[in-house]
């Protein structure tokens, strides 16, 4: 009899995404022709730029050829993307890394969701809450979370919650922890972690002999100088932390998929005799065992991210972006709502009105202004009375949201 891993029952009924289009292809049916703009999940809108799509163009035609034509490709990346992204992403931060220590693969969410496989499920996981959504799911799929308590928290999971109060920037663990995950710039609060700050995690999980599992995919939109935008910035990290950057975001890689993820050599766990075992070539085992590499086309779309005119051109992208995020700041503070984040990231994180939760915020703000959001809520227990506004999304339909909001719900 074939036996169901009941890790999976243990799963809330639905990723959370999928549960916002749900609610909103019934919105849509009940309201034929009524124009919604989603400033829900956080997908790009923008176009590719030029230098990028003619890249792939090149890739595309090189494929069509005997002499140049590409199969698979090495299952950690081509060397010319590796190259670029530790000279360009690292280097010029005073970041040393060896060609070896990166691995392109087709997305931070599949590599954030994957890594866990590498550690025991007898570790203790500390995730921030609110958190992004797969760090809390994978490790309930593998087994490593326990029980859903009624407060919507496994029991074996320990929960950092973040507050306005302390700048989103989550506590220490009064409990030792082996695995941790952190986000910055977060998504979902917007909010960044300055050197000091990240200094104390890494300094936690060298004493501890923990790993620090590092998502900085939202990095390229930082505008603050004095802010990291890798951990490896931070002295010792090196032999903690396991960083994932992605072009989705940065580039509009969204539905092309290229991102990488840096292992680095000296990062060890522990066998349950205390032997360090290094953690980088278990992720090149498993890499080359259960993929194959991301396509030739986005690789080549990637580097050329990394030109003068890519650079130019991606950053022109971003900047919209960013003034979408500076619109929704200011149109909603001059609203009387409380907004954090959206200064360093693409995310603004909104303090839903008195008595009013985030799912209700969420039906309200469609029914009233057909306007999509993200519930709070949706990213953890501590998430309850917020809701995230993407700025990925047309200026335009960002103009438009915010006055039907001014029009009140
Ligand atoms: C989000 O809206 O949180 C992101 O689009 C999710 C993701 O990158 O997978």
């Amino acid at each position: 009899m074939a036996r169901v891993n009941e890790n999976f029952l243990k799963l809330k009924a639905g990723y959370l995404f999928p549960e916002i289009g749900r609610r909103l292809c019934f919105f849509q049916a009940e309201n034929p022709g009524k124009k919604v703009i989603s400033l829900g999940i956080g997908d790009v809108t923008e176009p590719l730029p030029p230098a990028i799509t003619e890249a792939m163009k090149r890739a595309v035609d090189d494929l069509s050829a005997e002499a140049t034509f590409h199969g698979y490709g090495p299952e950690r990346g081509y060397d010319f993307l590796i190259e670029a992204v530790i000279e360009n992403d690292f280097n010029r931060r005073g970041v040393k890394l060896e060609p070896d220590e990166v691995f392109i693969s087709d997305g931070a969410k599949c590599d954030t969701g994957n890594i866990q496989e590498l550690f025991g499920l007898d570790n203790v996981v500390a995730v921030t809450d609110p958190v992004y959504p797969v760090y809390i799911d994978t490790n309930i799929m593998a087994g490593r979370a326990g029980k859903a308590g009624k407060n919507g928290r496994y029991d074996k999971i320990i929960y950092l919650p973040w507050k306005a109060e302390n700048g989103f920037v989550p506590e220490l663990p009064k409990k030792p922890v082996d695995i941790i995950y952190l986000c910055f710039p977060n998504n979902p609060t917007g909010a960044v972690a300055n050197k000091g700050q990240l200094k104390r995690w890494v300094d936690y999980a060298l004493t501890n002999s923990s790993v620090i599992l590092f998502d900085a995919a939202y990095e390229a939109f930082i505008t603050d100088p004095d802010i990291p935008h890798s951990i490896y910035e931070i002295a010792g990290a090196n032999e903690v932390a396991i960083e994932f950057r992605s072009f989705s975001k940065s580039a509009g890689f969204t539905g092309v998929r290229c991102a990488y993820t840096v292992v680095p050599k000296q990062l060890k766990a522990y066998t349950k005799d205390d032997k360090g075992v290094e953690i980088n070539p278990l992720w090149q085992r498993r890499h080359s065992t259960k993929f194959n590499g991301a396509s030739y086309i986005s690789q080549a779309g990637a580097v050329a991210v990394y030109s003068p005119e890519g650079r130019e051109q991606t950053r022109k992208v971003i900047d919209i972006y960013m003034s979408n995020a500076r619109l929704i700041r200011e149109s909603l503070s001059k609203l009387g709502y409380k907004v954090y984040g959206g200064v360093n990231a693409p995310y603004i994180w909104v303090k839903t009105p008195e008595g009013i939760n985030s799912w209700e915020f969420f039906d309200l703000l469609l029914a009233k202004a057909n306007v999509v959001g993200t519930p709070g809520s949706g990213f953890g227990p501590a998430g309850e009375g917020y809701f995230r506004l993407s700025a990925f999304a047309r200026p335009a339909d960002v103009k438009e949201a915010m006055e039907r909001m001014a029009h009140g719900i």
